[in-house]
């Protein structure tokens, strides 16, 4: 996560708000916000770093870098091409994923193929954001919360005598998307469609522009549906759940799919107070701390879910 905590009340001096406000409709107290010279490179490629460390697997031996990002460093080439330049990853193929919030857990079950076809054996997943490069600063709808950072996971393909119940792997992964909802959720401008010029940059058609309670609504029934039909592939109920790692957005949304697949709270795991909505980094970041906060053990199940703009949503089981 990058050094720089804006918190709610520091956001109070720049728009009409107030930390009771953020608190209480988001969880949100604070947010990390990268250097002005800090890409989503940078981060991506010290996540990937100290996930290789963690993983004890050489730089060498990566044979594939997905990035989840929807604020690449730049229009091409992509972020994982950079971020294999950063950490000199010779022998990958890279490239990245646009699915918004739902990215890290669509780039995680595209290295899963990758690996299930033999094509690749060791991948590195990564979801990385500078939401802050896209945030209006004078719109209080949104600017209150996102944040910056990523996440990494290194993923391989087990030998066939490993394969066995103890193991750790992914059970199953569900995902989904409706297209016709694109306009809920967005950066209208600096694409093709909508490319930014001298006169339409006073409108900032190059920051985030959501319909909040719309998203809330459809958030909530979505992850639901795929928590639950990830955990039916899988074999199991939500009662064999350890612990949940869902997109940290909004504490109430987590809050709602929680009680609806009643699950307590102590099974639900949130950081969103730190960082805010990160997007693709949220659920990287949180499988992280939650397993160095001693929360995730050999065997546990664990149940990952997400939402974003597409909208796309996706849901993976873990056994740990
Ligand atoms: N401070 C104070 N007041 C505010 C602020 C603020 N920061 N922001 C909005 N308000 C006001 C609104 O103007 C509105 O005032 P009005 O009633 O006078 O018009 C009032 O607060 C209530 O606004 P709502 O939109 O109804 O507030 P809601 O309870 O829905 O909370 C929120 C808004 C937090 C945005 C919520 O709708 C939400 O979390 N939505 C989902 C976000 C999400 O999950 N995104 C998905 C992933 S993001 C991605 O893919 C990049």
């Amino acid at each position: 996560m990058p050094a720089k905590v804006l918190t709610n009340e520091d956001l109070s001096k720049m728009v009409d708000t107030s930390d009771e406000w953020i608190t209480t409709r988001t969880g949100i107290k604070e947010r990390r916000i990268a250097a002005p010279d800090e890409a989503t490179s940078d981060m991506a490629a010290e996540a990937a770093r100290r996930a290789m460390r963690d993983a004890g697997v050489k730089t060498e031996e990566i044979q594939l870098i997905i990035v989840a990002t929807v604020t690449s460093d730049m229009a091409f080439p992509s972020t994982a091409c950079i971020v294999q330049k950063k950490i000199g990853a010779s022998n990958a193929v890279c490239f990245d994923v646009s699915a918004a919030c739902s990215g890290f857990l669509y780039a995680l079950q595209v290295a899963r193929h990758f690996i299930n076809t033999g094509n690749r054996t060791t991948a590195l997943v990564i979801g990385a954001e500078k939401l802050s490069s896209l945030v209006n600063w004078k719109d209080r709808n949104t600017c209150v919360l996102f944040g910056d950072g990523a996440g990494a996971v290194v993923i391989r393909k087990a030998c066939e005598k490993e394969v066995t119940d103890a193991q750790g792997r992914v059970l199953s992964t569900v995902m989904g998307s409706d297209g016709n909802l694109v306009d809920l959720l967005k950066v209208p401008g600096g694409g093709s469609a909508c490319p930014l010029t001298a006169e339409n940059i006073v409108e900032r058609p190059n920051t985030i522009h959501m319909e909040g309670r719309e998203t809330f609504k459809h958030a909530v029934t979505r992850m639901l549906e795929a928590s639950q039909q990830a955990l039916e592939i899988a074999g199991l109920t939500a009662a064999d759940v350890s612990l949940v790692i869902p997109h940290q957005a909004n504490a109430r949304i987590i809050g709602a799919i929680a009680e609806r697949l009643n699950l307590p709270n102590e099974k639900v795991f949130m950081n969103l107070d730190k960082y805010g909505n990160t997007s693709a980094a949220t659920i990287p970041v949180a499988l992280d701390e939650a397993r160095r906060a001693g929360l995730i053990h050999k065997g546990d199940v664990i149940l990952l879910v997400a939402f974003g703009g597409g909208f796309t949503w996706a849901s993976s089981v873990i056994r740990w």
